[in-house]
């Protein structure tokens, strides 16, 4: 069967997650207002193509503004009008009020669930399962967000008594935030510093992601029903003309972005003061899985075939190298050709599909150039189709052996190849990680304690989470999720986030009895906000 007959014909695609018409979009956040864009638009086209007779045809989604730079500004204008250096209502609003307006905003953005997957399905070719799990996941996110800022309220509403000091903490906001997400978490790694900025306090700029952008517009009635004027401002546009002249306002205090360490580099390098700008950065990675000569090879199969191949290989999270001890090189290999022959290409909408189209224009060269290079460095390709590709699908290739002179030892490949590097000293890989730039995860496969509990200290000062057995993920969100070198900055968690986008504040007092009484005072008779002790249940 020819992989062109993986497109769907317009009659296969089923009623509900049809794309019936083009979405032109106009509309954009500024200021409260949904102010129509007349300037020129910006096709979004799907990964998805439709088969006819003799050749497949684009699907194009329909447009969105292509926001210029004085638009930007006018953006960046209203967040800075809201949060008015600190005096705006929303940065200085009771913590149980902006809890209010979240909740508004998370009981609105249920009803668009559907509209929002189906999205998420023809922009950037995530299966159903993924995309609903993407839609839900994030709904908990925000519920866990406000119980953990009731939590947070709950710890600060105590005074500490420390060396004679009367004090007590409590975060506040930063200032205007700029929030820009990936396109393979659209939704979810957006609102993941979307929402903690919002909820403590500070205003927002939030450019949706390159792919994964339509999306957002059966939201933009929600974020308007449910917050203040200027308090979060959506705009849409090409990153250079848009982001840039943001940050070289200086406005910027907290900078939110999911994407590479070149481009968050390059954007905070544009901020005329750079210490005043704090940076929330998830970035590149190259996960390695570790597979030591004792490794369960069937678990270890499994969990490295999600690990590299689960949405195409397309999350930063993915394991995106296999270091195998030698002599268990040929069964991996083996069972892991056998294991990704099993996987089905298809439509985001078909059961049982985990292969789908890739929504990066020119991707599937990048892949193929991969490929082509470690081909003639002395890879073998170890699954018959692989690497494959028509159109915006790639099938997923297993490579061995692979070794340091290929492209795909060291770069990330975001994608559904899967490099096999065999290794006989396990200081190999050791150097491998210690000297990689990135510094997210790894995963150890192995059933010895002592040598993988070695191997645990060994990486502890390496990379941000070590699975054992496991294949790497960010999940649960109320873990922390973090990365060391070009990896990351700053943690993210439930809690983390909180604490990410905000800053405490101490008031403090001598602990002696006129002090102490002229404290009280001021709460019992509530001449202060940050003082008083509201219990938020
Ligand atoms: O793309 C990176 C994501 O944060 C990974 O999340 O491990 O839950 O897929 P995940």
């Amino acid at each position: 069967m020819s992989l062109a007959t993986v497109f769907p014909q317009a009659a296969d695609i089923p009623g509900e997650f049809a794309h019936k018409s083009e979405i032109t979009q106009r509309d954009y956040l500024l200021n409260g207002e949904l102010v129509q864009w007349q300037g020129e638009l910006s096709p979004v086209v799907s990964p998805i193509y439709i088969r006819n007779s003799d050749s497949l045809q684009q699907v194009v989604l329909g447009h969105t503004p292509l926001l210029d730079a004085d638009t930007a500004l006018k953006a960046l204008d209203s967040a800075v009008k809201a949060y008015d250096l600190g005096r705006g209502a929303w940065p200085t609003m009771a913590v149980l009020e902006r809890i209010q307006h979240v909740e508004k905003f998370l009981g609105l953005m249920q009803l668009q669930r559907a509209e929002v997957i189906r999205l998420l399905m023809w922009e950037i070719g995530k299966t159903y399962p993924d995309a609903a799990k993407e839609f839900d996941r994030t709904s908990d996110y925000i519920r866990d967000t406000i119980e953990a800022l009731k939590q947070q309220d709950r710890d600060a509403s105590h005074f500490i008594i420390e060396q004679g000091s009367l004090g007590k903490i409590r975060r506040v906001p930063v200032g205007v935030a700029l929030c820009m997400g990936p396109f393979n978490y659209p939704l979810n790694e957006t609102f993941t510093t979307l929402i903690p900025a919002l909820i403590m306090g500070n205003t927002v700029i939030f450019k949706p992601a390159k792919y994964g952008v339509l999306l957002i517009q059966p939201l933009l009635q929600a974020f308007l029903q449910s917050f203040p004027a200027g308090v979060i401002n959506i705009i849409y546009g090409r990153g250079r003309e848009t982001v840039g002249v943001l940050m070289e306002s200086g406005k910027i205090d907290l900078f939110a972005f999911i994407g590479t360490n070149k481009g968050a580099s390059d954007l905070k390098r544009m901020h005329p003061k750079p210490h005043r700008l704090r940076a929330v950065l998830g970035l590149d990675a190259k996960n390695p899985a570790i597979i030591l000569p004792d490794a369960d090879m069937n678990r270890t199969v499994k969990e490295c075939v999600a690990g590299s191949l689960s949405f195409n290989g397309q999350r930063c999270t993915a394991l995106k190298i296999l270091f195998v001890h030698q002599s268990r090189a040929a069964e991996l290999v083996d069972k892991l050709a056998a294991a990704i022959s099993e996987l089905k290409a298809g439509m985001p909408w078909q059961q049982g599909v985990a292969i789908t189209p890739l929504p990066e224009p020119g991707k599937t060269q990048f892949l193929t150039e991969l490929l082509e290079d470690a081909l003639g460095k002395g890879a073998k390709l170890q699954n018959p189709g692989g690497g494959e590709t028509v159109a915006s699908l790639f099938t997923p290739a297993l490579l061995y052996p692979v070794n340091s002179s290929m492209r795909l030892y060291n770069e990330e490949q975001f994608g559904p190849l899967v490099p096999v590097v065999p290794y006989n000293d396990i200081n190999e890989v050791i150097d491998y990680v210690v000297n990689s730039n990135f510094g997210q995860q790894l995963s150890i496969f192995g059933q010895n304690p002592q040598q993988v509990g070695e191997l645990v200290d060994i990486f502890a000062n390496q990379v941000g989470r070590i699975n054992i057995n496991s294949q790497c993920q960010r999940g649960p969100d109320s873990f922390p999720f973090n990365g060391r070198k070009d990896s990351a900055e700053g943690t993210l968690s439930v809690v983390d986030a909180l604490r990410q986008f905000s800053t405490p504040t101490l008031v403090a007092a001598k602990y002696q009895d006129s002090d102490v009484d002229f404290v009280k005072q001021m709460v019992k008779e509530r001449h202060s906000r940050f003082l008083s002790t509201d219990f938020l249940f």
